[in-house]
């Protein structure tokens, strides 16, 4: 009876914004009642405020808008895990006030994201998607020595813009390409860190100038936003590659468009979009852009890793115990 009356005491509302893997939403079933979206496409707005009204907790997506409007409308809320490791779709601040907990999914999709942009950089330097077009086009009628070149990758300089875990997933993997790596970040790693890693500390605008390959991975925050703008941009060389992982807004978008069009850099690789899903007008017309829709963290084992420890944080957070990835723990009023 006891037993029974814990159970009771444990279940609660969660509302699931996207379409998970069965293993997460039977973890998530054993404490909790749910009602989720099975969809593969971010749930609309108005849907998503009228299921969120009577829940305690939400497990969202990065394209779900987690505002003060949202947490007005569900004002039991207690918990909100966001099913990604950017966070810049909730308004943290907001949630504190409301004594609302909000966790984030780190270190799981950072292999597979750190994976992406190297894909990225070695697609764009050495135009595989161009080659692939061409081939299947029936173009592909002989080889020669000046034909389809690219540029190198091994042994050319990498800058890195920020050195979380994964820009320093990104620079271990880089080394094996023997590349030189510089990075620009926030905090600046320990000397001893800096020789494990092989990486050397660079002011943004000298890393601009030295790196063949620019690699973005800051989080968005009013700091990061059009981090890279005409005028970085026309610090880099014209040989240079772009390449983005990170959130769309730390670069300028049509600054970016004016600077490959014109050929102040040489190439990007982008995975996500100032206007995200759209693009900038003119964007997709040009030849020396390779575009992937988000999908750094897009493997089976990464999406599921990401949906196990989203649950886990929720259920954490339900049962009045810490999140392991908190982001506001002893924040809430
Ligand atoms: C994240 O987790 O922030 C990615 O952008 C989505 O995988």
């Amino acid at each position: 009876m006891e037993n029974r009356e814990h159970e009771k005491e444990l279940l609660m509302k969660v509302l699931i914004t996207g379409n998970l893997p069965e293993e997460v939403l039977a973890l998530i079933q054993k404490e909790h009642e749910i009602v989720f979206h099975p969809e593969n496409r971010p749930l609309d707005r108005n849907r998503l405020l009228a299921m969120v009204a009577d829940r305690e907790g939400l497990l969202c997506m990065i394209t779900d808008r987690v505002d003060v409007a949202l947490m007005k409308e569900a004002s039991g809320l207690r918990m909100i895990a966001n099913f990604g490791v950017g966070f810049d779709n909730i308004d943290v601040g907001a949630a504190s006030d409301r004594g609302i907990l909000v966790s984030n999914t780190p270190d799981v999709l950072t292999d597979a994201t750190a994976d992406l942009t190297l894909t990225l950089m070695l697609a764009v330097a050495r135009r595989v998607l161009e080659g692939d077009r061409m081939t299947r086009a029936g173009e592909f009628r002989f080889w020669a020595p000046m034909h389809f070149l690219g540029q190198e990758v091994s042994g050319k300089t990498l800058g890195i813009i920020g050195l979380g875990r994964i820009g320093r997933a990104v620079a271990r993997r880089a080394k094996g390409f023997h590349m030189e790596i510089l990075y620009h970040s926030r905090r600046r790693l320990g000397s001893v860190h800096e020789k494990d890693l092989g990486v050397t500390y660079c002011e943004l605008d000298k890393l601009l100038a030295r790196s063949d390959f620019v690699s973005m991975h800051v989080p968005l925050t009013s700091v990061t936003h059009h981090l890279i703008g005409r005028e970085e941009l026309a610090m880099m060389r014209s040989s240079a590659y772009l390449i983005n992982t990170s959130r769309g807004p730390v670069v300028d978008e049509e600054a970016l468009l004016v600077a490959l069009r014109d050929g102040v850099i040489a190439g990007a690789g982008l995975d996500v979009y100032e206007h995200e899903p759209d693009l900038t007008p003119g964007l997709a017309g040009l030849q020396n852009v390779l575009l992937l829709p988000h999908v750094g963290s897009a493997t089976i084992e990464t999406r599921t890793n990401m949906g196990l420890r989203a649950a886990r944080n929720l259920m954490a957070g339900l049962r009045g115990e810490r999140p392991p990835d908190c982001l506001n723990w002893g924040k809430p009023q």
